[in-house]
Protein backbone atom coordinates (compact mmCIF):
# COMPACT_ATOMS: atom_id res chain seq x y z
CA UNK A 1 0.00 0.00 0.00
CA UNK A 2 1.53 3.35 -1.05
CA UNK A 3 2.25 5.68 2.15
CA UNK A 4 -0.53 8.38 1.39
CA UNK A 5 -3.12 5.96 1.84
CA UNK A 6 -4.72 6.81 4.96
CA UNK A 7 -7.93 4.60 6.11
CA UNK A 8 -7.80 6.55 9.47
CA UNK A 9 -9.37 9.63 10.29
CA UNK A 10 -7.78 12.92 9.19
CA UNK A 11 -6.35 14.75 12.43
CA UNK A 12 -5.69 18.19 10.34
CA UNK A 13 -6.08 19.67 7.16
CA UNK A 14 -2.52 19.25 5.45
CA UNK A 15 -3.16 15.26 6.45
CA UNK A 16 -6.24 14.84 4.81
CA UNK A 17 -5.18 16.51 1.93
CA UNK A 18 -2.20 14.05 1.71
CA UNK A 19 -4.41 10.94 2.52
CA UNK A 20 -7.13 11.75 0.31
CA UNK A 21 -7.10 10.05 -3.35
CA UNK A 22 -9.73 8.99 -5.55
CA UNK A 23 -11.04 5.33 -4.28
CA UNK A 24 -12.56 3.08 -6.54
CA UNK A 25 -13.19 0.72 -4.26
CA UNK A 26 -15.34 0.73 -1.43
CA UNK A 27 -16.87 -1.32 1.83
CA UNK A 28 -20.46 -1.89 1.96
CA UNK A 29 -20.48 -0.27 4.96
CA UNK A 30 -23.28 2.63 5.72
CA UNK A 31 -22.45 5.71 6.05
CA UNK A 32 -25.17 7.83 8.26
CA UNK A 33 -27.19 10.51 7.05
CA UNK A 34 -26.48 12.59 10.33
CA UNK A 35 -22.82 12.11 8.94
CA UNK A 36 -23.59 13.10 5.22
CA UNK A 37 -26.00 16.25 6.76
CA UNK A 38 -22.97 17.48 8.76
CA UNK A 39 -19.94 17.37 5.78
CA UNK A 40 -22.65 19.33 3.78
CA UNK A 41 -23.31 21.45 6.60
CA UNK A 42 -19.71 22.29 7.46
CA UNK A 43 -18.71 21.66 3.19
CA UNK A 44 -21.29 24.87 2.45
CA UNK A 45 -18.88 27.19 4.84
CA UNK A 46 -16.84 26.93 1.36
CA UNK A 47 -16.30 30.30 -0.56
CA UNK A 48 -17.63 31.47 -3.45
CA UNK A 49 -17.59 34.48 -5.90
CA UNK A 50 -20.33 36.68 -4.26
CA UNK A 51 -21.05 34.26 -1.85
CA UNK A 52 -23.38 32.95 -4.50
CA UNK A 53 -23.08 29.15 -3.28
CA UNK A 54 -24.04 27.78 -6.76
CA UNK A 55 -24.06 24.13 -5.65
CA UNK A 56 -27.13 21.77 -5.61
CA UNK A 57 -26.45 18.50 -3.97
CA UNK A 58 -28.84 15.05 -4.64
CA UNK A 59 -27.79 12.18 -1.86
CA UNK A 60 -28.64 9.31 -2.35
CA UNK A 61 -28.35 5.36 -0.23
CA UNK A 62 -29.82 2.15 0.29
CA UNK A 63 -32.88 1.82 -2.22
CA UNK A 64 -32.25 5.15 -3.50
CA UNK A 65 -29.24 4.32 -5.23
CA UNK A 66 -29.77 0.91 -5.83
CA UNK A 67 -32.71 1.36 -7.84
CA UNK A 68 -30.41 4.15 -10.25
CA UNK A 69 -27.18 2.07 -10.18
CA UNK A 70 -30.02 -1.28 -11.21
CA UNK A 71 -31.29 0.84 -13.75
CA UNK A 72 -28.01 2.14 -15.25
CA UNK A 73 -26.39 -1.05 -15.22
CA UNK A 74 -28.85 -2.30 -17.39
CA UNK A 75 -29.08 0.45 -19.85
CA UNK A 76 -25.17 0.36 -20.06
CA UNK A 77 -25.68 -3.29 -22.16
CA UNK A 78 -27.41 -1.54 -25.04
CA UNK A 79 -25.91 2.23 -24.18
CA UNK A 80 -22.45 1.34 -22.79
CA UNK A 81 -21.37 5.05 -23.19
CA UNK A 82 -24.55 7.14 -21.64
CA UNK A 83 -26.85 9.16 -22.62
CA UNK A 84 -25.10 12.00 -23.78
CA UNK A 85 -22.73 14.55 -22.13
CA UNK A 86 -23.97 17.06 -20.02
CA UNK A 87 -21.07 18.92 -21.28
CA UNK A 88 -17.44 18.55 -22.25
CA UNK A 89 -15.20 16.97 -20.10
CA UNK A 90 -12.09 17.74 -21.69
CA UNK A 91 -11.26 19.97 -24.46
CA UNK A 92 -10.87 18.38 -27.60
CA UNK A 93 -7.52 19.89 -28.54
CA UNK A 94 -5.93 18.49 -24.99
CA UNK A 95 -2.15 19.88 -25.11
CA UNK A 96 0.56 18.43 -23.45
CA UNK A 97 1.21 18.55 -20.39
CA UNK A 98 -2.41 17.55 -20.45
CA UNK A 99 -3.07 14.73 -22.80
CA UNK A 100 0.35 12.92 -21.43
CA UNK A 101 -1.25 13.04 -17.80
CA UNK A 102 -4.67 12.26 -18.59
CA UNK A 103 -2.68 9.20 -20.40
CA UNK A 104 -0.59 8.12 -17.22
CA UNK A 105 -3.22 8.08 -14.34
CA UNK A 106 -5.35 5.87 -16.91
CA UNK A 107 -2.24 3.48 -17.93
CA UNK A 108 -1.26 3.49 -14.31
CA UNK A 109 -4.80 2.77 -13.24
CA UNK A 110 -5.85 -0.25 -15.47
CA UNK A 111 -2.44 -1.82 -14.69
CA UNK A 112 -2.65 -1.71 -11.22
CA UNK A 113 -6.01 -3.85 -11.64
CA UNK A 114 -4.12 -6.47 -14.47
CA UNK A 115 -6.36 -4.60 -17.70
CA UNK A 116 -4.02 -4.94 -20.89
CA UNK A 117 -2.96 -1.58 -23.44
CA UNK A 118 -5.32 -3.61 -25.66
CA UNK A 119 -8.23 -4.89 -23.80
CA UNK A 120 -10.73 -2.51 -25.36
CA UNK A 121 -14.07 -4.64 -22.88
CA UNK A 122 -11.66 -4.34 -19.34
CA UNK A 123 -11.58 -0.77 -19.83
CA UNK A 124 -14.86 -0.43 -20.96
CA UNK A 125 -15.96 -2.56 -17.74
CA UNK A 126 -13.53 -0.62 -15.19
CA UNK A 127 -15.34 2.52 -16.58
CA UNK A 128 -18.62 0.79 -15.65
CA UNK A 129 -17.33 0.79 -11.85
CA UNK A 130 -18.24 4.28 -11.95
CA UNK A 131 -21.75 3.74 -12.33
CA UNK A 132 -22.11 1.71 -9.19
CA UNK A 133 -20.31 4.26 -7.24
CA UNK A 134 -17.33 1.78 -7.01
CA UNK A 135 -19.71 0.15 -4.31
CA UNK A 136 -19.86 2.79 -1.84
CA UNK A 137 -23.04 3.24 -0.28
CA UNK A 138 -23.51 7.07 -1.09
CA UNK A 139 -23.35 8.51 -4.02
CA UNK A 140 -23.82 12.30 -4.66
CA UNK A 141 -24.51 14.34 -7.30
CA UNK A 142 -23.19 17.74 -7.43
CA UNK A 143 -25.27 20.20 -10.12
CA UNK A 144 -25.66 23.66 -11.04
CA UNK A 145 -28.00 26.31 -12.83
CA UNK A 146 -27.29 26.05 -16.20
CA UNK A 147 -26.58 30.11 -16.97
CA UNK A 148 -24.03 29.95 -14.28
CA UNK A 149 -20.36 30.30 -15.87
CA UNK A 150 -16.55 29.37 -15.06
CA UNK A 151 -16.34 31.50 -12.16
CA UNK A 152 -18.87 29.38 -10.33
CA UNK A 153 -18.04 26.41 -11.76
CA UNK A 154 -14.83 26.44 -9.97
CA UNK A 155 -17.05 27.76 -6.73
CA UNK A 156 -18.04 23.72 -7.25
CA UNK A 157 -14.99 22.86 -7.06
CA UNK A 158 -13.77 24.22 -4.17
CA UNK A 159 -17.24 23.20 -2.47
CA UNK A 160 -15.93 19.57 -3.82
CA UNK A 161 -12.81 19.40 -2.27
CA UNK A 162 -14.15 20.91 1.39
CA UNK A 163 -16.67 17.41 1.25
CA UNK A 164 -13.62 15.74 0.16
CA UNK A 165 -11.39 16.63 3.08
CA UNK A 166 -14.31 16.78 5.23
CA UNK A 167 -14.86 13.08 4.59
CA UNK A 168 -11.17 12.20 5.36
CA UNK A 169 -11.69 14.03 8.78
CA UNK A 170 -14.10 11.03 9.42
CA UNK A 171 -12.40 8.74 8.35
CA UNK A 172 -13.97 8.15 4.97
CA UNK A 173 -12.92 8.62 1.37
CA UNK A 174 -14.36 9.65 -1.89
CA UNK A 175 -14.07 9.40 -5.36
CA UNK A 176 -15.12 12.29 -7.62
CA UNK A 177 -16.89 11.24 -10.81
CA UNK A 178 -17.40 13.66 -14.30
CA UNK A 179 -18.24 10.05 -15.50
CA UNK A 180 -21.54 10.21 -14.48
CA UNK A 181 -22.13 13.35 -16.51
CA UNK A 182 -22.80 10.97 -19.63
CA UNK A 183 -26.23 9.53 -17.73
CA UNK A 184 -27.88 12.58 -17.13
CA UNK A 185 -31.19 11.31 -18.26
CA UNK A 186 -31.12 8.58 -16.06
CA UNK A 187 -30.12 10.57 -12.50
CA UNK A 188 -32.76 13.10 -13.51
CA UNK A 189 -35.37 10.11 -13.18
CA UNK A 190 -33.95 9.30 -10.00
CA UNK A 191 -33.75 12.01 -7.88
CA UNK A 192 -34.97 15.72 -8.21
CA UNK A 193 -32.61 17.77 -10.16
CA UNK A 194 -34.52 19.52 -13.05
CA UNK A 195 -33.21 19.87 -16.47
CA UNK A 196 -32.14 23.66 -15.88
CA UNK A 197 -29.35 21.97 -13.86
CA UNK A 198 -26.44 20.87 -15.02
CA UNK A 199 -24.92 17.97 -13.71
CA UNK A 200 -21.60 18.41 -12.92
CA UNK A 201 -20.15 15.63 -11.09
CA UNK A 202 -21.10 12.30 -8.93
CA UNK A 203 -19.32 11.49 -5.61
CA UNK A 204 -18.74 8.02 -4.34
CA UNK A 205 -18.53 8.29 -0.17
CA UNK A 206 -17.92 5.34 1.85
CA UNK A 207 -15.06 3.70 3.98
CA UNK A 208 -12.22 2.04 1.39
CA UNK A 209 -11.49 -1.61 0.64
CA UNK A 210 -7.96 -0.77 2.11
CA UNK A 211 -6.07 -3.70 0.60
CA UNK A 212 -8.10 -3.56 -2.84
CA UNK A 213 -5.38 -2.85 -5.59
CA UNK A 214 -7.39 -0.20 -7.30
CA UNK A 215 -6.80 1.95 -4.30
CA UNK A 216 -3.03 1.83 -4.82
CA UNK A 217 -3.05 4.44 -7.24
CA UNK A 218 -1.09 7.22 -5.92
CA UNK A 219 -1.16 9.66 -8.73
CA UNK A 220 2.07 11.92 -9.62
CA UNK A 221 2.20 15.63 -9.42
CA UNK A 222 4.31 18.79 -11.17
CA UNK A 223 6.61 20.28 -8.57
CA UNK A 224 6.25 23.52 -7.80
CA UNK A 225 8.23 25.24 -9.80
CA UNK A 226 6.98 23.98 -12.93
CA UNK A 227 3.17 25.42 -11.75
CA UNK A 228 4.21 28.57 -9.47
CA UNK A 229 6.67 31.16 -10.09
CA UNK A 230 8.19 33.51 -6.71
CA UNK A 231 9.30 37.33 -7.54
CA UNK A 232 10.67 39.06 -4.19
CA UNK A 233 11.19 36.96 -1.58
C1 LIG B 1 -14.15 16.90 -11.03
C2 LIG B 1 -13.49 15.56 -11.08
C3 LIG B 1 -14.07 14.53 -11.80
C4 LIG B 1 -13.51 13.25 -11.83
N1 LIG B 1 -14.14 12.25 -12.50
C5 LIG B 1 -13.69 10.97 -12.36
C6 LIG B 1 -14.45 9.89 -12.87
O1 LIG B 1 -15.48 10.05 -13.50
N2 LIG B 1 -14.03 8.63 -12.64
C7 LIG B 1 -12.86 8.38 -11.93
O2 LIG B 1 -12.53 7.21 -11.74
N3 LIG B 1 -12.12 9.39 -11.45
C8 LIG B 1 -12.51 10.67 -11.62
N4 LIG B 1 -11.80 11.72 -11.08
C9 LIG B 1 -10.58 11.44 -10.33
C10 LIG B 1 -9.31 11.88 -11.06
O3 LIG B 1 -8.95 10.92 -12.02
C11 LIG B 1 -8.23 12.05 -9.98
O4 LIG B 1 -8.59 13.10 -9.11
C12 LIG B 1 -6.85 12.34 -10.54
O5 LIG B 1 -6.39 11.28 -11.35
C13 LIG B 1 -5.84 12.57 -9.39
O6 LIG B 1 -5.82 11.42 -8.55
P1 LIG B 1 -6.21 11.47 -7.02
O7 LIG B 1 -7.60 12.03 -6.90
O8 LIG B 1 -6.16 10.03 -6.56
O9 LIG B 1 -5.22 12.34 -6.31
C14 LIG B 1 -12.31 13.01 -11.11
C15 LIG B 1 -11.71 14.07 -10.40
C16 LIG B 1 -12.30 15.32 -10.38
C17 LIG B 1 -11.66 16.41 -9.57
Amino acid sequence: MSESFSTEASPSVSHAIQTRRSVRAFLPDPVAESDVREILEIASRSASGGNLQPWKVSVLAGAARDALVGAVAERMLATPFGEGPEYDIYPHDLTEPYHGRRGQVAKDMYALVGIERDDAAGRVRQMGRNFSFFDAPVGMFISIDRNMGPPQFSDLGIFLQSIMLLARERGLHTCPQEAWSLWGKSIREFTDIPEDELIFCGVSLGYAVPDAAINDLYTGRAPVDEFATFKGF
